[in-house]
């Protein structure tokens, strides 16, 4: 098969586009650095001319409110008059478990946008919406930074390793099209000031964590279970230590 994977050198569509390569298929890695640009549309019909599969895994540069709402509507309008132009007959993205819970956010307003727009655009889909990734903690960590405190929410979160993302994502994008949300997330669910006291304390971080049911995530109030999933989520199977010690011996 044909599949143009959008935001192909970033974290996650890298690794989707090795895995699906390995399995032998036709992959365009497509983003501004590879020429394809969904805001422009530079380079758009051209890669996606033949293409069956698009895999959308781009991310807004800027987590600016009004840039990512901007970001996510125009790069899904201009990508389904591509992909409807083509005859595409399977469109993947890749969103966040609980968007429809966190319309507080300015981020997730803007994954609510794409997942909307989606649904409209006519081409069969699949959303998968993903727990966080490992590799953002630091960034969970930074957004709740006061001083040298870091303040969360006591919710749960059962994040994900890129690696156990990508796979299902590559594994979803070989699938039919399910017309509707797939959930994924890591193997361990946790309390989100827990985990980053453990990722506070690995990384020899001298920060302190406050437990603050009522600090914002992204902008938005958290219920216990809003980032978490719900009935049979496909689960990865890769922990934070684990994921942890591969990364530090990756460096
Ligand atoms: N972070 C989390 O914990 C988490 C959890 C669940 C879901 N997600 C979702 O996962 C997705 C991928 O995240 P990631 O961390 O892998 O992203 P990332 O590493 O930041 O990569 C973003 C990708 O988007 C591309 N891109 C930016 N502007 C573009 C444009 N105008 N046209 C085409 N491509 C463009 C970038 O291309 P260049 O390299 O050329 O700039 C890059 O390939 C996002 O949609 C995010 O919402 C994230």
């Amino acid at each position: 098969m044909k599949i143009v994977v959008i935001g192909g050198s970033g974290l996650i569509g890298s690794k989707v586009v090795n895995d699906l390569r390995t399995r032998g298929h036709d992959v365009i890695a497509a983003s501004p650095a590879s020429g394809v640009n969904t805001i422009t549309g530079e380079g758009l019909a051209d890669a996606l001319r033949g293409a069956q599969v698009v895999v959308d895994v781009a991310n807004s540069p800027s987590f600016e409110d009004k840039a990512v709402l901007e970001f996510f509507e125009t790069s899904g309008r201009n990508l389904f008059a591509a992909e409807i132009a083509a005859g595409v007959t399977h469109h993947v993205a890749l969103s966040v478990v609980g968007t429809e819970r966190l319309a507080e956010s300015g981020y997730f307003r803007g994954k609510i946008a794409q997942e909307k727009l989606i649904r409209a655009s006519g081409v069969p889909y699949t959303i998968i919406q993903s727990t966080q990734f490992f590799e953002f903690v630091g960034g969970i960590v930074q957004s709740g930074t006061e001083g040298d405190t870091v303040r969360l929410p006591t919710a749960y979160i059962q994040p994900i390793s890129s690696d156990d993302i990508a796979l299902a994502v590559a594994d979803y994008a070989l699938g039919k099209p399910l017309n509707g949300v797939v959930e994924v997330a890591g193997p361990e669910r946790i309390r989100l000031p827990e985990l980053v006291e453990h990722f506070l304390s690995a990384t020899h971080d001298p920060r302190k964590v406050v437990a603050d049911p009522h600090a914002r995530y992204f902008g938005a109030e958290l219920y216990d279970d809003t980032l978490v999933p719900g009935a049979n989520p496909r689960l990865g199977s890769v922990t934070f230590d684990t994921w942890f010690r591969r990364s530090q011996a990756a460096r």
